[in-house]
């Protein structure tokens, strides 16, 4: 038997980051968007553990992990452990979300794959177990079961769901050579600009008015300034997005991608076109879309 799952990549609205906490990370208050990028995770039961990766058009797959290293392999092995099950399960990851590019697609792989093997060995883990698991995996792990729009707080992993009644489109202009997230935090340190956290009511406002004019002018990434100091070319693209007519042009996450927010689907494929011309890669993606969910079982 094989169970496929779907996993969508993440943008942060808001991003505010507080000072370094005693165990390395950061405190958070973001808000997460799973926008229509995927990863493909299929299960299927195995003697040992194993994983193969293939790549849409231009993404480049040649940093993912293809041994225990990889995020859906920790994923199965802790959750095997949780039940106590003594299995193992080969893992095929199709992406289509850019790596390394602040769109946390090893956090997709890793929620795809804990939805997977659940179903697989029908284990019935209760919500609250497979959000814990996946807490410890990555802080953005537990939003990729989630999906939707959802307010991120401690370092990332807890997480509710908001009130979103837009349906957005986001032209998404991801980098050749990704960024590392620790590097991009570790230069926010040095720069000193963690700050007191709050929570961005006036972006909640905006999510349920559902206006893209109002929304632009609440999106917001603390990051921005410390991925632009490591990477500075970045800025040039921010212009870019914004001449070719976006309402506002967002870092996502760490970085490096950008996101153009765009009034509907006309206007991304508008924007994405006249972006090609300067970008070998520019995709539009609607948000909010679902968490981690099966689509074949077989
Ligand atoms: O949780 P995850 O493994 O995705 O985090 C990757 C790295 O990003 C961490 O090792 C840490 O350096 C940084 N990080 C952080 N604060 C957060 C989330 C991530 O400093 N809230």
């Amino acid at each position: 038997m094989t169970v496929t799952v779907r996993a969508p990549a993440k943008i942060n609205l808001h991003l505010g980051v507080g000072p370094g906490r005693e165990d390395g990370y950061h405190q958070l208050a973001t808000v997460y968007q799973a926008i229509g990028l995927y990863d493909d995770v299929t299960a299927t039961d195995a003697g040992d553990w194993g994983v193969t990766v293939t790549v849409s058009g231009e993404i480049d797959g040649s940093q993912v992990p293809l041994d225990d290293d990889n995020i859906a392999i920790r994923a199965g092995r802790a959750l095997a452990e949780h039940h106590g099950v003594d299995r193992c399960a080969h893992l095929a990851i199709a992406k289509s979300i850019p790596v390394a590019g602040g769109l946390a697609g090893g956090s997709a792989d890793a929620a795809a794959a804990l939805v997977a093997l659940d179903r697989l060995w029908d284990l019935q883990t209760s919500d609250a177990d497979l959000l814990a698991l996946a807490g410890r995996l990555g802080s953005d792990v537990p939003f990729a079961l989630l999906g939707g729009t959802a307010y991120g707080t401690g370092r990332g992993e807890l997480v509710e769901p908001v009130a979103d009644n837009g349906q957005w489109w986001w032209v998404v202009v991801p980098e050749g050579q990704g960024l590392s997230t620790a590097a991009v935090y570790a230069e926010y340190d040095r720069l000193g600009l963690g700050q007191t956290l709050r929570a961005p009511d006036g972006l909640f406002e905006a999510l349920a008015e559902a206006y893209p004019e109002v929304l632009a002018s609440e999106l917001h990434n603390d990051l921005e300034p410390a991925s632009l100091d490591l990477r500075p070319e970045l800025a040039r693209t921010k212009r870019e997005i914004l001449e070719c007519g976006a309402y506002a042009a967002l870092l996502s996450g760490s970085g490096p991608t950008w996101l153009g927010l765009a009034g509907d689907a006309d206007h991304a494929r508008v924007v994405a076109a006249a972006l090609a011309d300067t970008h070998p890669v520019v995709l539009c993606a609607p948000g909010p879309v679902a968490g981690a969910h099966v689509v074949t079982y077989a």
